[in-house]
């Protein structure tokens, strides 16, 4: 949700910031901009509505020199996508100039202020205030950028990470973060500042996680930065290495972000099991879960919290706890849980999935459960993110950086991650006979080989794809495990291809959705065969006779489905509570087919962002 980027140093700061948006354009693409102090201290702001090859486009008469600087790109919050809602944003008297992710809540009461004190407004967006409030206060103080800075933001509510140039002072960046998230790359005589590790990590592997409430002057040359957090208190911060390669951030050769993702599943699932499945052993080495066994041993019942695709991987969770565990679990989108007064015990244990670990509501929601006493675990992918930090404990994804908007590997590797937590717990707590807990073990371990066998049919689904262009709405069934598995499909699809699409119980159509079912409307049907297997013959019989067209995603070797569904798609053989992550794969593959059959940006889906870090 809106990209961050800021560059001091020796070096042209232009291209540094334009690599750096086109590496976050992931975050939000309604419009871009940039700042700059040219060699003789004078601020350049150039923007525009779009994506950042527009910037580029725009940029190119301009005078584009200085080794400092800002640049920003935005998914629009408070107003339109436009140019003059395009960061950055001027103060009046075009003295400053600031980047903005996150929402000044309290906006519109400062600006009422500040207008009363003659300050004029050209924008709709809460950050052309905040840099209002920052110069009204340097001018009324007297005081430095880094003090002004201190002092608005010390009167501000709502969530930011900005930096902020001032004309005529070269050799300072002034940056903060409060729940959006900021990261300081510290190079050699140079520093740089991203929204993530991703503009930075092609020029140093030594960063600095900005905490909230933490504001951070940055002067050219020096060796250390001087950070302070809103009491004022001097801080020091603490260098870490990022671990991440250059190659894991580009597409190496693939058309989307999301393909690669999807083919990397594999890969990103033999990461996530290093050294915590353990094939000799036949075991499970997590350490979170053995550390804090007490925690859940003492639990009455295990809260689930997250969103979007998370939630559908928490959805599993809850089928796999309960089941192997004997415990009970609440899963719960976390921007509900989070208004509606929730009945949370001190012995709960809330389970926190996410991605990025920057989603807003997700956040919120662990607040409120850590404020009730609550023991927070943390699953996520991005090390260092907002929730690895205020988690007490919990297990890294390692799925790699995840960058195509629609989540696909982090999917994968939440569900094999609940998987191995559910299977350690359920041998610790003694709720799982040994004999099976090595066999799932085994066939946890197993897992990626069949993965690898469902992509190499990627060409048969991209052939399929074509067929289904024409529609305009989808339903998604599946039972049991592959319930959730039915939501993400549908999920897929929507935000790529703009198809309205629905998952549902399969056994849930007879109560309302069969009536929209005519020769039009594709079905998925996810129908491994298990024990509700006849149960889901049935459900396609029903669906046939109304002459719906069915696309099964059937257990290799299945005739039954085969002669009665228009396509098929067969997974491998393997446990039951393991098949969403082979049932998956080819609801993500169909998914982006569709999409890109009609002309689609899947990597930059409309309207939408890849970290949603505001309510
Ligand atoms: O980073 P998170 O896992 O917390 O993100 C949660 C959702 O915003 C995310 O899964 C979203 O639904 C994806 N676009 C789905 O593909």
């Amino acid at each position: 949700m809106c990209g961050i980027v800021g560059y001091i140093g020796n070096k042209d700061a232009y291209p540094i910031l334009i690599k750096g948006l086109h590496r976050l354009e992931y975050r939000g693409y309604d419009s871009a901009g940039i700042a700059l102090l040219d060699n003789n201290a004078e601020l350049h702001v150039y923007k525009t509505r779009g994506k950042v090859i527009n910037l580029e486009q725009f940029c190119k008469d301009k005078n584009i020199n200085g080794t400092i600087g800002i640049a920003h790109t935005r998914w629009a919050t408070h107003g339109e996508p436009s140019d003059i809602n395009a960061h950055p944003h001027y103060s009046q008297s075009e003295n400053l100039a600031l980047i903005h992710n996150g929402i000044i809540e309290n906006y519109l009461a400062l600006k009422q202020m500040l207008e009363l004190k003659g300050f004029k407004f050209i924008s709709q967006t809460d950050t052309e205030v905040l840099v209002q409030f920052i110069e009204y206060i340097m001018n009324e103080e007297q005081c430095s950028l880094y003090e002004a800075v201190h002092q608005a933001l010390s009167q501000v509510v709502g969530a930011y990470a900005i930096g902020v140039l001032e004309k005529g002072n070269p050799n300072t960046l002034v940056a903060a973060r409060k729940g959006s998230p900021l990261i300081i790359g510290v190079g050699k005589d140079e520093y740089f500042l991203g929204s993530d590790a991703s503009p930075i990590v092609e020029y140093t592997k030594d960063v600095i996680y900005l905490n909230d409430e933490e504001i951070v002057e940055i002067k050219r040359g020096a060796k250390e930065i001087v950070v302070k957090n809103l009491a004022n208190i001097e801080l020091k911060p603490k260098i870490q290495k990022i671990q991440m390669d250059l190659s894991e951030i580009e597409k190496g050769g693939f058309p989307h972000f999301m393909l690669k993702e999807i083919f990397e599943q594999p890969k990103s699932l033999i990461m996530c099991m290093n050294g915590r499945v353990q094939t000799e052993l036949q075991d499970i080495m997590l350490s979170g879960i053995r550390e804090n066994i007490e925690k859940f041993r003492k639990a009455r019942r295990i809260l689930i919290t997250a969103c979007g695709t998370s939630w559908h991987a928490a959805l599993i969770g809850k089928y796999l706890i309960e089941y192997y565990c004997k415990l009970p679990v609440e899963v719960e989108v976390a921007s509900e849980f989070r208004y509606r007064n929730p009945v949370i015990f001190e012995d709960d244990v809330m389970i926190a999935i996410s991605q990025s670990g920057e989603t807003a509501d997700t956040l919120a929601a662990i607040e409120l459960a850590k404020g009730k006493g609550a023991f927070i675990y943390g699953i996520c992918n991005v090390v260092g993110s907002s929730l690895a930090r205020v988690t007490h404990s919990g297990t890294y994804t390692h799925a790699g950086p995840e960058i195509g908007v629609a989540s696909t590997k982090a999917f994968t590797t939440q569900v094999a991650v609940l998987t191995m937590i559910t299977l350690l717990l359920g041998k610790e707590l003694g709720t799982i006979e040994i004999s099976l807990y090595k066999q799932l073990v085994k066939a946890l371990f197993e897992i990626t080989n069949k993965i690898e066998k469902i992509i190499l049919k990627a060409d048969e689904i991209k052939n399929m794809s074509k067929i289904f262009t024409y529609a305009h709405n989808f339903m998604y069934l599946g039972r049991g495990y592959n319930y959730p598995v039915a939501l993400e499909g549908a999920l897929k699809l929507k935000e790529i291809s703009y198809i309205h699409a629905e998952g549902y119980p399969a056994a849930e159509m007879k109560h309302g959705p069969i009536a929209l079912i005519d020769e039009e409307m594709p079905i998925v049907v996810i129908a491994p065969k298990f024990k509700m297997y006849d149960k889901i013959v049935s459900n396609i019989e029903e669906l046939k006779a109304r002459k719906g067209r069915i696309i099964a995603i059937v257990s290799e070797g299945d005739t039954t489905i085969s002669n009665i569904a228009d396509y098929v798609i067969e997974i491998p053989n393997t446990e039951e509570c393991l098949t969403p992550l082979l049932t998956v794969i080819p609801l993500q593959l169909l998914s982006y087919y569709i999409a890109t059959a009609k002309g689609r940006n899947v990597d930059q889906p409309r309207n939408l962002a890849k970290s949603v870090t505001v309510e």
